[in-house]
């Protein structure tokens, strides 16, 4: 059965269910929640048994609370008691060429050998540890030495400034950060140790700071403070015992943008997250001992957290994490990858298979990717261009594409096709449905359910056991961010729509936040990082669609008296950016003006700045500004010099 999607129809045949037999299954999860998530939390080892599936005290959630449990010892020590012990838990690539694999006994042994370095430095059960680190071994084998004795990590992606990683390290109060002294990125390597020494200047909490030695560059060690990682697992024991802690005891902390300009400490529990993603793993990747799981995104990111590390490890899977540059040293690097290590399922974003729909699709006709049986996607909407692209080239027609809607928030994925349980036939740029347990829906302003084809706001109507628990040491912010826009209801700030079939069509952001190559910015943070550059007074930032990222960012900026716009300055100020919060953040465009279009409240109108840029007139006022701009106009652009 063919169906036809918004502009194409698939070419071939995969085999389907009908969509009324997934929503059989859907409907029937969404009966008793409670009782489905039961199910589903019995499949995984607890030290103890819970109370109680769910305490819902809206909008705090504690999810299989009295239940003992511990992430490492199911990721890893659980493996050891079958045939999966010599089997390989981690092929890693590095951008050089260099491999490494563990295997799960391995993981487990350089696992409790860090978790004992960890125990003997004081680190204790509650304490905050942040990760800066490249994509090496040492990253996931951090997260979970420290889940292993209930110590909390906080990942920040090696990506961001070291004002970013001050910012996160304050902010949980984190008594040590695990760094290296440099990573590499197409063929350079990149200071990471001299970033932390920067952000270390401004963090009091940190006590010592372990370092990977990984590119052997130079770097300063702080006597007392800095130690080598190397040194301290040398003579660590082998066997730490796994610490069960409490279901809502929490397992990680990861900071994402909003609309405000300080980025929010999302709390993940470790029970209910662990049981969540469990399942949708299964769901959707059809996920299996003999897998070979490769997600490409970073582990600095929610996907990373749940694709890289925990899901496919609990699993038993093997995965891929390879080092660097999706097209270094040539554009058929990934599919030299998937080659090489016979990967079955590979998961990565819009914007990389974009960008690899540039480079042409010779490049993947070098490889043979049988191998393959799902693909996946994730981060921003996926034009339908794009995926057909992906499902030809690299899935050669046979592989069902898996486009996952989820956020950092919401732990795992929600609305996705489900091949593990049964495949709805494809429509190329929809999400499809929501996973069973997951009750969404598409709301107008006044939170009233919108028939087919009107865009409205997802929301979800029922808690989840991935749900964010708070947001770190800012429960008022999370009440009012998710749940006061809609009362009793979860809010995800995203447009959606469904069409006639019930087929949910993700629209982009609904507020203001970026998806930039599937990077999520909010134009407050960027705004006050533009306005902390000396020459700049006011600025207002919005996202512009772009042909490969996704969306790109663009500046307004008001000079302060006495500076004069130029090539320089815009330049100065993209290196700006990139120093402030990291390379992910540099603009595309920058634009001097002498006003901006406020409203009489004074706040900035980017919807009118939107409509600027992109040449979508909003009427006739957009259009004037529009022109304006366009003539190099460097006056007032508010409404009431147009009329
Ligand atoms: O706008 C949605 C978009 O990414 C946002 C969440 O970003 P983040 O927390 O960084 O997590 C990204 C990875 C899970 C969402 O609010 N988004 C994510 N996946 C999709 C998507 N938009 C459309 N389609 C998707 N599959």
């Amino acid at each position: 059965m063919l169906e036809k999607t918004r502009s194409e129809s698939l070419p071939v045949e995969l085999k389907y269910w009908p969509v009324k037999r997934y929503m059989d299954v859907y409907r029937k999860s969404l009966d008793d929640i409670e009782d489905f998530w039961e199910q589903e939390a019995r499949k995984l080892e607890w030290f103890r048994t819970w109370d109680k599936v769910l305490e819902w005290d809206p909008p705090f959630a504690k999810w299989f609370p009295g239940g003992l449990i511990n992430a490492a010892y199911l990721c890893v020590d659980r493996h050891l008691k079958t045939w999966r012990r010599n089997k390989v838990a981690m092929y890693w690539e590095g951008e050089g060429g260099e491999e490494k694999t563990l295997s799960y006994s391995q993981l487990y042994r350089e696992v409790n050998r860090l978790a004992c370095a960890l125990q003997k430095i004081g680190v204790r059960d509650g304490d905050r540890i942040a990760l800066y680190l490249p994509m090496i071994p040492e990253l996931p084998i951090a997260m979970l030495a420290s889940a292993r004795i209930g110590a909390i990590h906080t990942v920040v992606f090696s990506g961001f400034s070291s004002m970013a990683l001050a910012d996160r390290i304050n902010d949980t109060e984190a008594k040590v950060l695990i760094t290296a002294d440099g990573g590499y990125r197409r063929g350079k390597t990149i200071p990471l140790k001299e970033i932390a020494d920067q952000a270390l200047e401004h963090t009091p909490s940190i006590e010592k700071v372990i370092v990977v030695k990984r590119t052997g560059q130079q770097v300063k060690m702080k006597e007392g403070r800095d130690l080598w990682y190397h040194e301290i697992v040398e003579d660590a024991k082998e066997d730490v015992a796994p610490l069960p802690v409490e279901s809502t005891h929490p397992l990680y902390i990861l900071y994402t943008s909003g609309t405000t300009g300080k980025p929010k400490g999302i709390v993940h529990s470790t029970g209910g997250y662990l049981v969540f993603i469990n399942s949708i793993y299964q769901w959707v990747f059809d996920i299996k001992e003999d897998s070979v799981y490769w997600c490409t995104a970073d582990v600095g990111w929610v996907t990373g957290h749940s694709s890289i590390v925990y899901a496919p490890l609990m699993h038993g899977a093997s995965i891929v994490v390879y080092e660097g540059a999706p097209d270094y040293p040539r554009p058929d690097r990934w599919w030299e990858i998937i080659e090489k290590y016979k990967v079955t399922i590979f998961y990565t974003s819009p914007t990389a298979i974009r960008m690899f729909m540039r480079y042409g699709e010779e490049w993947p006709k070098k490889h043979d990717l049988s191998s393959l049986t799902i693909l996946g996607s994730v981060g921003e909407p996926i034009n339908p261009e794009a995926w057909l692209w992906y499902f030809k080239h690299i899935g050669g027609e046979r592989c069902p594409i898996v486009d996952t809607w989820w956020q950092t928030e919401t732990g795992g994925i929600m609305i996705s096709p489900a091949p593990g349980i049964g495949l709805v036939p494809l429509k190329p740029g929809s999400a499809t449905f929501p996973l069973p347990g997951i009750d969404a829906d598409v709301v107008d302003e006044n939170g009233n359910p919108l028939p087919p084809g009107v865009r409205g706001y997802l929301v979800i109507k029922k808690p989840w056991p991935g749900m964010l628990m708070t947001l770190y040491k800012d429960p008022e912010r999370y009440k009012q961010t998710y749940w006061s826009r809609f009362p009793g209801v979860y809010y995800t700030g995203d447009y959606c729509m469904k069409d006639e079939d019930g087929y949910f069509w993700l629209l982009g952001r609904a507020d203001e936040v970026l998806k930039v190559a599937g990077h999520r910015l909010g134009t407050m943070e960027l705004e006050s990082a533009v306005i902390s550059h000396p020459a700049v007074a006011e600025a207002a930032v919005i996202g512009k669609p772009h042909e490969i990222k996704g969306e790109g960012i663009v500046v307004f900026a008001i000079l302060r008296q006495g500076y004069a716009p130029s090539e320089k300055l815009k330049e100065e100020l993209r290196e700006f950016m990139r120093k402030t919060i990291g390379p992910v953040a540099t603009p595309d465009e920058i634009y001097f003006v002498s006003k901006l279009p406020k409203t009489r409240s004074g706040k900035i109108m980017r919807r009118v700045l939107r409509a600027v840029v992109s040449g979508m007139p909003v009427g006739d006022f957009a259009s004037a500004a529009a022109k304006l701009i366009g003539l190099g106009f460097q006056g007032s652009i508010t409404p009431e010099t147009i009329a």
